[in-house]
């Protein structure tokens, strides 16, 4: 979020610089297992963002003294790409906005991944961020959601992601960058779609406890139609072959 003097107006007649509605999505595209030598991947292209995710494992956590006894570690790497951004000044690579998020992503995914099921072992999260325009964290937990799912690793929900933010006292859903730095307020949101539980929350700028409600509402009601979009995405590679099955009898 930026402060700057001559702050564009972000709605204008019920409308965002877009064209969306407060309440719309962009157009979200998933494609699962683009990439052949990960054990699961996914490629997002969620508006302007494209994001690939790949995840390896479970294999034998390296080095060892990271190896829980007990259950399989994760292990998770949010990068940007040193061409996915427009600012002139955006530091590509690992830096502290990097390490954050991949923390958070990782924690995301501590909640649902059934780890105790492989002790000793490691999975890690590669997230590649390859365009950028407001919202990858969402968007890479989203798309690492469906990497997973096709890996087969067992998970107890797959969780999707998205932020709501206020501009011009309206909530608005799943900004893009020029709302995100324009806006008083973001707020990205992990949700476990089959029991509605929030696995993430982080809060930048100042939203009022009823705004927070509300928000959550729209989150919750933006999620029907990205777990939509995730499952989707896991089940097209099998309706071809169920379509060639068809043509050949
Ligand atoms: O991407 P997300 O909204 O989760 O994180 P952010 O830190 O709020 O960043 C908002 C947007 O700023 C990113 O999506 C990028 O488009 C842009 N950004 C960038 O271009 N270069 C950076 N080093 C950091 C952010």
């Amino acid at each position: 979020m930026g402060n700057s003097a001559n702050k564009p107006e972000l709605i204008i007649d019920g409308r965002r610089l877009d064209g969306r509605t407060p309440e719309q999505l962009r157009q979200i595209k998933i494609t699962a297992n683009p990439i052949r030598n990960a054990a699961g991947s996914a490629f997002i292209e969620w508006g302007n963002n494209k994001i690939l995710a790949a995840v390896y494992g479970p294999r034998e956590a390296l080095p060892k003294h990271t190896q829980d006894p007990n259950r399989a570690v994760i292990k998770c790497r949010y990068t940007m790409a040193p061409f996915s951004s427009l600012e002139e000044h955006g530091r590509p690579g690992m830096n502290r906005r990097a390490i954050e998020i991949s923390k958070v992503t990782r924690e995301v995914f501590e909640n649902v991944i059934l780890t105790d099921l492989f002790p000793g072992n490691e999975i890690s999260i590669f997230i590649e961020v390859l365009q950028s325009d407001g919202g990858t964290r969402a968007a890479g937990i989203t798309c690492a959601s469906v990497a997973l799912a096709a890996s087969g690793i067992p998970m107890r929900d797959m969780p999707f992601a998205v932020s709501v933010g206020k501009a011009s006292d309206t909530l608005i859903i799943d900004m893009n960058k020029i709302e995100d730095n324009y806006s008083n307020a973001d707020m990205p949101v992990a949700i476990n779609p089959r029991t509605k539980e929030i696995n993430l929350l982080q809060m930048d700028g100042e939203l009022t406890p009823e705004e927070v409600h509300r928000g959550l509402e729209m989150i919750q009601k933006a999620g029907e139609t990205i777990t939509k979009i995730q499952r989707e995405a896991l089940k097209a590679p099998y309706e071809k072959v169920n379509e060639k099955y068809k043509a050949s009898i």
